[in-house]
Order: C-alpha cells, then sequence, then structure tokens
C-alpha cells in the first residue's frame, strides 16, 4: 500500500504522515527531508544551483531516514542532520536546488525502492503526482499562509525570528514550486483535499483515517 501526503509548505503534511505510520504500522519517507539534505550537501561544498550536477557527484551522497517510535532523524553521509536541514539557510535556498531534474531523479529512486518491498507513506508536493501516480490513497493539504507561518514560528521557538520572514519563505517556497516545469506543486485529480487552516491536528488526522479502508 502507498499513501501520498502532498501539500502546500508548512501544512502538517510531515506530522500527519508519521501518525499515519505509526497507526498503521507502515513505512514513512520524508521526501522534503531528501531535499533539504541534498541541500546542505551542495551548499557546503559552495554548489550552486545553476550548476549542472554529474552523476558521479550522487554516488557521495547517501541519505538514509529512520523513524522509531515518536523520532525521526535523517542521516547524510552518516551524519544526523535532523535539525541542521530544517535552518533558516536550508529553507531559503531548497526550492531553488529542488528544480533541479538531476536531484529529482535521485530522490525518485530512493522513494520507489523504498516502496518496494513494505507499504509507505510519503509526504511531499509531487508524491501522488509524479512519484507514485498510482498510489492508493492521496490526500493534499492547504491553509491560508498567515496560519501556516504562525504554526511554524511556534514550532521553531525561536523569538530571534520574525513570523513576517516564516511567511515570507513559504509564500516564496510554494511560489517557487507551485510554478517550476517539473513536476510542480499541485493537486492530483484523484488527491482527497483537505483546508487545515481551522482544523487542529488530530482532526486532520480523523479525516485521513476515515478514507484509508484496511
Ligand atoms: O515541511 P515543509 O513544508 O517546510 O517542506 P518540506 O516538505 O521539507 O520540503 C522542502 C522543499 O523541498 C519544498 O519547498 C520543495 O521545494 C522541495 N520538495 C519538492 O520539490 N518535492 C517534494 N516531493 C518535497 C519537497
Amino acid at each position: 500500500m502507498i499513501i501520498a501526503i502532498d501539500g502546500e509548505a508548512s501544512t502538517g503534511k510531515s506530522t500527519q504522515a508519521k501518525k499515519i505510520a505509526k497507526r498503521l504500522n507502515i513505512n514513512y519517507r520524508d521526501s522534503g527531508a531528501y531535499y533539504r539534505a541534498i541541500t546542505l550537501y551542495l551548499k557546503r561544498n559552495q554548489i550552486n544551483p545553476q550548476e549542472t550536477l554529474g552523476k558521479d557527484l550522487f554516488s557521495k551522497i547517501d541519505i538514509s531516514q529512520k523513524f522509531k517510535n515518536d523520532s525521526f532523524s535523517i542521516f547524510l553521509n552518516g551524519e544526523d542532520v535532523t535539525s541542521k536541514i530544517r535552518g533558516h539557510k536550508v529553507s531559503v535556498s531548497v526550492s531553488e536546488y529542488a528544480k533541479k531534474p538531476e536531484i529529482r531523479n535521485f530522490v525518485y529512486n530512493l522513494l520507489r525502492k523504498s516502496s518496494k518491498l513494505n507499504s509507505i507513506v510519503v509526504d511531499g508536493r509531487d508524491i501522488g503526482t509524479v512519484v507514485f501516480p498510482d498510489a492508493d490513497y492521496k490526500f493534499f493539504l492547504y491553509a491560508i499562509p498567515e496560519i501556516r507561518a504562525q504554526r511554524r514560528h511556534k514550532e521553531i521557538n525561536d523569538e530571534t525570528v520574525k513570523i513576517e520572514s516564516i511567511e515570507r519563505e513559504i509564500k516564496e517556497r510554494d511560489d517557487i514550486d507551485s510554478t517550476r516545469d517539473i513536476a510542480p506543486l499541485k493537486k492530483a485529480e484523484d488527491a482527497y483535499a483537505i483546508d487545515v487552516s481551522y482544523l487542529a491536528i488530530d482532526q486532520v488526522f480523523e479525516e485521513i483515517l476515515e478514507k484509508i479502508t484496511i
């Protein structure tokens, strides 16, 4: 079984995907975390988004995700980069890197490999449209930007970061993600859309669970 959770930035896709994985006892992959980890690697190596990336470069990037009990970790070449990839530096650049076909294909291969043997829930932007168009269940989460910024601000829990700058970053990412040529952010025709603006985490979760019959 494959479950795709797509949607706009900061709509709680990962939170829902993790809850589903736990409840149904299936695997979880955070596709955004792959794009973020690759961005971190490329920035550290001073490779900018305009450069063409050769195949040999990807052989130097090893990414793994571990989700156990309630804790999710992501490793880049053996280093735990879970918090680092959520930082502002990665957040403001990730969408420029995520436009690149070489990077997308690398991530697609990793995600499709993960789905070969086990049931899986994956969250992202193009999971139901491009990566797994035949997914058994597809959801699309959206919400008004002000509320998404408030929620992300609370999650970051850092008073030095202004809500306005989070809102700007979220809107910019949505804009780049939904207007790019390859795999733009958009609802799959057969996805079930949920406006999460005024719903609590558990309400969204219940709505999702109601649709999944196993
Ligand atoms: O959790 P949040 O909404 O902040 O974003 P994310 O899921 O971590 O994704 C970060 C960025 O990676 C997105 O803004 C996209 O630019 C890119 N991404 C993508 O292009 N395709 C995906 N399937 C997932 C993420």
